[in-house]
């Protein structure tokens, strides 16, 4: 069986363009691949964040994997910082990248772009990353398309680590959905939705209620035509509703322009909204119930301890092909 790495960041409430661009795509790839599913909690420190907050985040997201459909039975979910080999691996990675090439990511200059402080480790956020996916020789990763400059990055630097030292690391690949992965800000559709952004009403969380759902869905921009017709270029805003509908419902968007031919901005809105609320509730349903379990702590011990001992295996082997440390078996 090929091995499928992919994280999330507990950096906020997991939106729907985290379900959309990337859970979703987990669950129906758990059946075919060797997974690993990541928290990836020092990702989420290279901007800052409120410790309680982030706590809770953490916990919360890991009652979200499973509540949208993650098999722990099948896959092995865990928490990055529970699992050392990451930084360590993450520092070799850094000693093998180099600034200019990490300056050049459009994520860190996004995220740094007019702070008066940025944190060295928002730079080195790409070699993390490159570490947490080639410590399980991953063969693909599946991720929405604002990661898929770092994917790049990633391949170089195991290209660069396997001719300078030794031919240890799988080149993994990039799989990006065909439709979804670049869900919009229902504020501002020329940027992504994002669950950092601190306009709330940009961004669907999976925990919103439906009144919250309606709200948002209703005051998301679109343009004074109209029609509900799928045009990029010139309708951003109505074309990604029209997306978030088409991919939930299952229903092709020609099917869902005839629906709603004739019909104004509030109708489809209003539609969209429910297709929202039944795609959501029941994984809220079971996210309320996991919270109140000790199914979760289990779920992640078991995840740790299985990453523990095959990033430790990589770790060793890559100390060795660089020289660290005495040599050992
Ligand atoms: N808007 C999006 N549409 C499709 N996919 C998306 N992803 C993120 N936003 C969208 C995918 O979700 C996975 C987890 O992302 P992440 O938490 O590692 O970080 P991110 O890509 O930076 O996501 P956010 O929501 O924008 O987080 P913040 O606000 O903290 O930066 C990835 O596979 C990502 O592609």
């Amino acid at each position: 069986m090929k091995t499928i790495f992919s994280g999330i960041q507990p950096s906020g409430m997991i939106t729907l363009g985290n379900y959309i661009g990337a859970m979703k795509q987990f669950v129906e790839l758990q059946n075919e691949y060797n997974c690993y599913f990541c928290i990836v909690d020092q990702h989420a420190i290279t901007v800052p964040q409120d410790r309680l907050e982030l706590r809770k985040n953490i916990r919360s997201l890991a009652a979200l994997y499973l509540a949208v459909g993650i098999d722990p039975e099948r896959s092995t979910l865990f928490i990055q910082s529970e699992v050392p080999a990451h930084a360590q691996a993450g520092w070799m990675m850094q000693c093998v990248s180099y600034i200019g090439e990490l300056e050049r990511m459009t994520q860190f200059k996004d995220k740094s772009e007019g702070k008066d402080a940025v944190s060295s480790g928002l730079l080195t956020y790409p070699p993390l990353m490159a570490a947490d996916i080639l410590l399980y020789s991953t063969d693909l990763v599946p991720v929405g398309e604002d990661q898929k400059q770092h994917l790049e990055l990633t391949r170089d630097l195991a290209e660069r680590f396997n001719k300078k030292y030794n031919e240890i690391f799988t080149i993994p690949n990039v799989r990006i959905a065909k439709v979804g992965a670049r869900v919009m800000s229902l504020q501002d559709p020329l940027k992504k939705m994002s669950k950092s952004d601190p306009n709330k009403k940009s961004f669907i969380s999976l925990l919103d209620d439906p009144k919250q759902i309606e709200k948002k869905i209703k005051s998301a921009v679109t343009d004074s035509e109209g029609i509900v017709k799928y045009d990029k270029e010139n309708k951003p805003g109505v074309s990604n509703l029209l997306s978030m509908y088409s991919i939930l419902s299952g229903k092709p968007v020609d099917d869902i322009e005839k629906e709603y031919e004739g019909m104004g901005y509030g109708d489809f809105k209003a539609g969209l909204s429910d297709v929202v609320i039944n795609t959501i509730k029941p994984i809220q349903d079971k996210y309320y119930e996991l919270m109140e379990s000790e199914e979760l702590d289990k779920v992640l011990d078991q995840g740790s301890e299985k990453a523990r001992t095959v990033a430790n295996k990589m770790v060793k082997k890559m100390e060795n092909a660089m020289g660290l440390g005495r040599k050992r078996k």
